[in-house]
């Protein structure tokens, strides 16, 4: 029963790998999306959760993000890897685009955000993400000829719907260039637990602002994002082979110096 690395799959990415233990996590939250399927990659133990849970019943808003990050930290995983399925606010960025960005913008609302209702834990958000996972996922998109976007900022909203033409126009003049419903509070939340936490977005539509025609649908956003998910599962087993085991980045002392008002487990 024993993970260190977590897979946080997203829409359409609901299995993993064949050979698996699948598990069931309580956690003080309450139960997580699903159950944790078990597995070992490249000599890595790994911990699969689909995001949505494997019927989709969880849209993003209902998505139970502390629950998720608590199950796989008490498992024992310490770095996260988190596919998504995002819209591109830049032309150049088309569907298909892999983007490993470097910063994000909440605009969620109502969302528990952190485990530390009681007490005063102001943790360093300044980057989001962690620096040595988002350079081995660069490194492997690369290396499977992916020519992923380095950086970038994703914006998430807080949905179920598709933002306007105008606030996806806004969202662009601003300088962001993703646009997503889960990466916020799964990022912070992460960090809350001192885990490493490594973005993998999927471009799976140009956003209502730069898309000629009705906008966005799900259905566009479900098709591509199959249309690329073994290539996206095959990155992130690369990832997973080239993943640092060390954690010589900040993110182990996100907490350092801080009183945790609970017992991490
Ligand atoms: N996920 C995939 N495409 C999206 C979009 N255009 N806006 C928000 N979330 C998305």
């Amino acid at each position: 029963m024993h993970a260190e690395i977590g897979v946080i799959g997203g829409s359409g990415f609901y299995s993993f790998l064949d050979d698996v233990e699948e598990i069931e996590v309580p956690t003080p939250y309450g139960p997580p999306s699903d159950t944790i399927a078990l597995t070992t990659v490249a000599g890595r133990r790994v911990a699969f959760l689909p995001r949505h849970g494997r019927d989709h019943r969880y849209p993003p808003h209902k998505i139970p993000y502390r629950a998720n990050l608590w199950a796989l930290r008490s498992l024992g995983v310490r770095q996260v890897i988190a596919p998504s399925a995002v819209g591109s606010l830049a032309p150049a960025y088309g569907p298909g685009t892999l983007a490993i960005p470097d910063q994000l913008i909440d605009r969620t609302s109502g969302r528990a955000q952190t485990y530390y209702d009681d007490g005063a834990v102001h943790l360093s958000f300044a980057d989001p993400y962690c620096p040595r996972g988002r350079h081995t996922a660069l490194e492997a998109a690369r290396a499977a000829e992916w020519q992923p976007v380095d950086g970038g900022t994703l914006v998430v909203i807080e949905g179920p719907r598709f933002s306007t033409r105008a606030e996806s126009r806004w969202y662009a003049a601003q300088g962001w260039t993703l646009v997503g419903m889960t990466g916020h509070p799964e990022a912070v939340l992460a960090r809350e637990l001192a885990l490493c936490y490594i973005p993998a977005c999927l471009v799976t539509d140009l956003d209502a602002g730069i898309e000629e025609g009705e906008g966005v649908t799900h259905e566009e956003v479900l098709r591509v994002f199959a249309q690329n998910v073994d290539r996206l599962r095959d990155l992130v087993i690369d990832i997973i082979g080239t993943l640092p085991a060390d954690r010589d980045c900040p993110c182990p002392h996100a907490l350092d110096g801080l009183e945790v008002p609970i017992e991490l487990p």
